[in-house]
């Protein structure tokens, strides 16, 4: 979604947590003071980063310091184009609405294409994906298509709606999984690639897991709580080591509605924003599916995360309940020393949480099909970070999220383990999980020490009871947004405490001479940028990071441009600009070829509300949703 995630949750929280934050204002926390209490930081806490003040100095500029980052940055820009450094180029992908059959209709600019069409098409609003080798010169590339916009996908722009727009819309979601090709110019889409398929609103999955059958996730159509028809708004992913594609279901409740006057939601679905208007999207009024009154669980049906093999077309889509239900960003899959899997999972939405799951079982790197269910049985934990007054580090724990520990209990409204699963927000804050500044993704460092999670903004942080200022969203009112960072005890991912610091807390030093709203120091008035949200790391070790924020360039964002995506040292703590989009667009969704000399970047909604995008095509063309490719003039990895 956009900067302010459009949806605004106003949850009657009964919080009663984040006691040991003490209020930490701008005025009590320089810009200094944060590098001084960063700097006293002991570098053994942290297994292969330094401490961001060891190394660099306010007056970086330009100049990279870095071993990782080989790149001349770039200035921000406003300009209607991708902008890349020097010896680097762009070369589209594909583009919303463009064929990933042979027998595919190319897209038509008008509005007034048939459902039909947009079945075979890549779908809008490209989001996260991951890349599947096949050999050197093929791959799968799976794409999240995370929502539709009303003026652009309709000639009527929304206004009058009709059963077979609907149809369209719900086609326009999903996930389009297709085959790619490397050709002497570059990596282009196969529209005959035999693994091509198009996952939609409607196509058929299973729920599986410990919350599968629940009498919460049956409907009139399904009365077994198992067989759920598709997945949308899928905003970020992940990938795991047995071949599988993770994708993410986020802001599923605004495709939810109904005319019934009489309907309540209940109270533990208005926790998840479910309402009865359906202004946006206007499924309801034409697929029963959803409209409230008449399935009152289907909104519990989304909101999972969905493991997808790319490699077989007519394999079924696994939500897997044991995950845990909310609105997530992405699943950042590692495989822990001891052999479990880990994933870590952000909660987007103001106030929301940030978690993390541990498999029971453990991965079998000798035979790849033992893997398929490790998803199936965990534990799930809520992160609560601590902090001393004025610090901006701090030690963390994660507190398990299962019926009948932690007070998951029937006195307390959970009955089931399947119960916790279906509401994991309200078990989180029971158990009092930390508030957080709209957890988006988390990026795992390939050598294992440390997880970062983008947190990207939020207006609501001080200004509400249930969302204290201090530890890891230290501003009130936060505009900005910040990374924040753990190393867990010992290097074990499955253990129960962490330490944490702050790779970065985003600011303008342009427009405030000093404190927390100027940033950390590794902010400057050369990288400046808001609202951190797509992040991932490269085999090299470079943190990739992507924006969703004001683009306005004006005020508090004046110098920022449009969004963007820079390159970090997690090392030396230096940020350079590599990257900007076009007018109105995000950037989000990062996957490389496995030489990581190609990066596919996704440029999410250019032109978004009427802005004056004409991405990619130029001239007077429609703006539509893009992945494009990075490569270097000279051919070598990316970044270096
Ligand atoms: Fe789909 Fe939180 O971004
Ligand atoms: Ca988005
Ligand atoms: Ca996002
Ligand atoms: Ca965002």
């Amino acid at each position: 979604m956009s900067y302010e995630n459009s949806y605004d949750l106003c949850s009657n929280l009964n919080k009663e947590q984040d006691s040991e934050f003490t209020r930490m204002t701008d005025k009590a926390v320089s810009r200094r003071g944060f590098l001084g209490g960063m700097g006293a930081l002991s570098v053994g806490a942290f297994i292969g980063l330094t401490p961001i003040a060891q190394s660099v100095k306010a007056a970086m500029g330009t100049t990279v310091h870095s071993q990782l980052i080989g790149f001349k940055p770039i200035p921000a820009s406003t300009a209607d184009k991708v902008v890349v450094p020097e010896g680097y180029k762009v070369t589209n992908l594909i583009s919303w609405g463009d064929p990933i059959f042979t027998n595919a209709p190319e897209f038509d600019p008008s509005g007034k294409a048939p459902a039909a069409d947009q079945a075979l098409q890549f779908g809008d609003n490209t989001d996260g994906m991951s890349l599947f080798p096949l050999s050197d010169d093929r791959a799968v590339l799976a794409v999240n298509n995370e929502y539709t916009n009303n003026d652009l996908l309709f000639a009527h722009k929304g206004e009058k709606m009709t059963a077979d727009d609907v149809k369209k819309a719900q086609n326009a979601h999903g996930v389009s999984v297709f085959e790619i090709t490397k050709t002497a110019d570059g990596w282009q889409v196969d529209r005959s690639g035999k693994l091509n398929r198009r996952i939609t609103a409607n196509t058929p999955m299973q729920l599986t897991g410990p919350a599968a059958g629940d009498a919460l996730l049956q409907t009139e159509a399904d009365p077994t709580g198992t067989e759920v028809l598709g997945t949308f708004n899928n905003c970020a992913n992940g990938e795991t080591p047995w071949g599988t594609y993770l994708t993410c279901e986020e802001n599923f409740h605004g495709y939810f509605g109904t005319a019934d006057d009489s309907y309540e939601v209940p109270a533990a679905q208005q926790r998840y924003g479910v309402k009865p208007a359906d202004k946006r999207y206007q499924w309801s009024k034409f697929d029963s599916r959803f409209d409230l009154a008449k399935n009152p669980n289907e909104p519990n049906r989304h909101g999972w995360v969905v493991e997808i093999d790319p490699m077989d077309p007519e394999s079924k889509p696994l939500k897997r309940t044991a995950l845990g239900r909310f609105k997530h960003e992405n699943a950042a899959l590692m495989i822990d020393n001891s052999g479990h899997a880990v994933v870590y999972l952000g909660d987007d939405e103001r106030g929301e949480h940030l978690y993390k799951f541990v498999s029971k079982g453990k991965y079998n790197p000798n035979n790849k099909a033992a893997n398929r269910n490790l998803l199936e049985e965990g534990t799930l934990y809520v992160a609560k970070f601590h902090a001393d007054a004025g610090e901006l580090k701090g030690k963390g724990k994660w507190i398990e999220l299962s019926f009948g520990k932690n007070g998951l209990t029937p006195e307390n409204g959970f009955n089931s383990q399947a119960e916790v699963l279906i509401h994991t927000r309200l078990a989180a804050t029971q158990v009092g999980g930390t508030t957080m500044d709209r957890p988006e993704w988390v990026a795992v460092h390939p050598n294992k020490s440390s997880a970062c999670c983008t947190l990207t903004n939020n207006k609501n942080r001080g200004n509400k009871d249930n969302q204290p200022v201090g530890g890891p969203n230290p501003r009130a009112g936060n505009k900005y947004g910040q990374i924040v960072r753990w190393t867990p005890s010992n290097g074990d991912h499955t253990a129960a405490e962490f330490d944490w610091d702050l790779y970065v807390i985003a600011g303008n030093p342009a427009v405030h001479a000093g404190g927390l709203q100027a940033g950390t120091s590794n902010i400057t008035r050369e990288n400046m940028f808001n609202s951190p949200d797509g992040l991932g790391f490269d085999q090299g070790g470079r943190l990739w990071i992507m924006t969703d924020g004001k683009y306005s360039n004006k005020d508090d964002f004046a110098g920022m441009g449009n969004n963007q995506m820079l390159c970090g040292d997690p090392q030396t703590g230096e940020i350079h600009r590599f990257l900007v989009g076009p007018i109105a667009s995000e950037v989000t969704g990062l996957t490389f070829s496995p030489d990581y000399k190609t990066m596919f970047v996704g440029i999410q909604h250019p032109g978004e509300k009427g802005k004056p995008s004409h991405f990619p095509g130029g001239g007077d063309s429609k703006p539509r949703s893009t992945v494009v490719m990075i490569t270097r003039e000279d051919g070598g990895v990316i970044g270096a």
